[in-house]
């Protein structure tokens, strides 16, 4: 039988149940299909930072880069270890490492959901660039503490990087329903944002077929508000992508609604799956964190190992499952129902 080798990272907070949950799901569709998935649990998170000063073990990303695919929950505790301490000790190196440049997240409304919007037949891809730009992390700080301190983070694009994902960003919008939208912040920054514009134009020239438009960020916000049913792909730098996604998860409904795919295309090295959420930690040990986030990844993990029937069938019972009116309003139902009633309709 075929099997595919997963890592998990549950990390922290919600992180754990969603993780849990998904699992579970995964776990019923390969039997129903008959494949095999098997899971290596790693408990690299803020608590293992403070056992052993480190997010992970020197030698983390080469343990990932054995797996087929990685399927994370959440990770960050600002109380106990700075983000930016944990963040660039797991997740990011994870992105960055395995040139998991694409970062896929759909935006639409399972049915039952009632988004905050009078819209409702959006369907909104959005891809974001996963591993430079504004969080390419360089920069410094001079003079701390001191009224003349100096904080310069510098936002690195490069033709490979910017290309690349541009390009994935058309193909994308070849397989759905033609329309790209490029968003910059051009008319203020004048060298990446420009840069970027430029790359999109002279690829639009490769794709006659796509309907090609670059839009500012700041409008672009606008109008997913106003009118989301306007856009089919959506294309935004690491920044502008991350927070264009949490107003993606609001309009759906929630962030405990938004899924999230980080690709490497090339497959030169494992992809990872992680809902757009973080840990929250207002809710954490509640037990009413909403894992169709993460179930909605983990179909999109079968969907890129090639075992697209059991994606499909996860996709379908997690729709019968809002449509049913479980686990449409956030916390109502509590995460073991929800997940409950998404097994029973698998
Ligand atoms: P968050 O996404 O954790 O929470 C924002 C709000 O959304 C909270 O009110 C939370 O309760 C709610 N929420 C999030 N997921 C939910 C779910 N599945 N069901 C119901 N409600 C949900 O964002 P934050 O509070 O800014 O961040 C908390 C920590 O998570 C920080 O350390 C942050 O850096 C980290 N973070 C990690 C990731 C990641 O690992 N990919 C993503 C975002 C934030
Ligand atoms: C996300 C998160 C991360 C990001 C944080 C936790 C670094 O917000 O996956 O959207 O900004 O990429
Ligand atoms: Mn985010």
């Amino acid at each position: 039988m075929k099997t595919h080798r997963i890592a998990l990272i549950p990390g922290d907070g919600i992180g754990r149940d969603v993780t849990a949950a998904a699992w579970s799901v995964l776990r019923k569709a390969a039997d129903t299909a008959g494949f095999v998935l098997e899971g290596t649990e790693f408990p690299w998170s803020c608590a293992f930072y403070r056992e052993t000063g480190a997010m992970m073990p020197q030698d983390g990303i080469e343990t990932l880069r054995g797996f087929d695919a990685i399927l994370l929950g959440a990770v960050g505790w600002p109380t106990q270890v700075p983000d930016a301490v944990s963040l660039h000790g797991l997740l990011l190196p994870i992105r960055k490492n395995f040139i998991q440049y694409a970062n896929i997240r759909p935006h639409r409304l399972l049915p039952g959901v009632q988004g905050p919007l009078k819209a409702e037949a959006f369907d909104i891809l959005c891809i974001r660039e996963n591993t430079e730009g504004e969080y390419s992390g360089a920069g410094g700080r001079i003079h701390q503490g001191t009224a003349n301190e100096v904080a310069v983070e510098t936002s690195i694009f490069t033709r490979t990087g910017v290309e690349r994902i541009l390009r994935f960003a058309f193909e994308q919008a070849r397989a759905r329903r033609g329309k790209l939208a490029s968003v910059t912040k051009s008319n203020a920054q004048k060298y990446s944002m420009v840069f970027w514009d430029e790359v999109t134009h002279q690829l639009a020239a490769e794709y006659p077929d796509i309907e090609a438009t670059s839009y500012h960020i700041d409008a672009m916000a606008a109008r997913m508000v106003m009118t989301p049913e306007s856009l089919d792909v959506v294309v935004a730098s690491n920044l502008f992508g991350d927070i264009l996604t949490d107003l993606g998860a609001a309009i759906q409904g929630g962030l405990g609604f938004a899924a999230s795919a980080n690709i490497n295309p090339d497959k030169s090295a494992p992809s990872m799956f992680e809902p757009v959420h973080g840990s929250a930690p207002d809710i954490a040990h509640l037990g009413i964190a909403n894992p169709i986030a993460t179930i909605w990844s983990g179909a999109m993990m079968l969907d890129h190992l090639g075992e697209t029937d059991a994606a499909t069938a996860i996709m379908a019972a997690l729709e019968r499952t809002t449509a049913s009116g479980i686990g449409t309003i956030p916390g109502k139902d509590r995460t073991e129902a929800i997940t409950t009633a998404i097994l029973a309709a698998l």
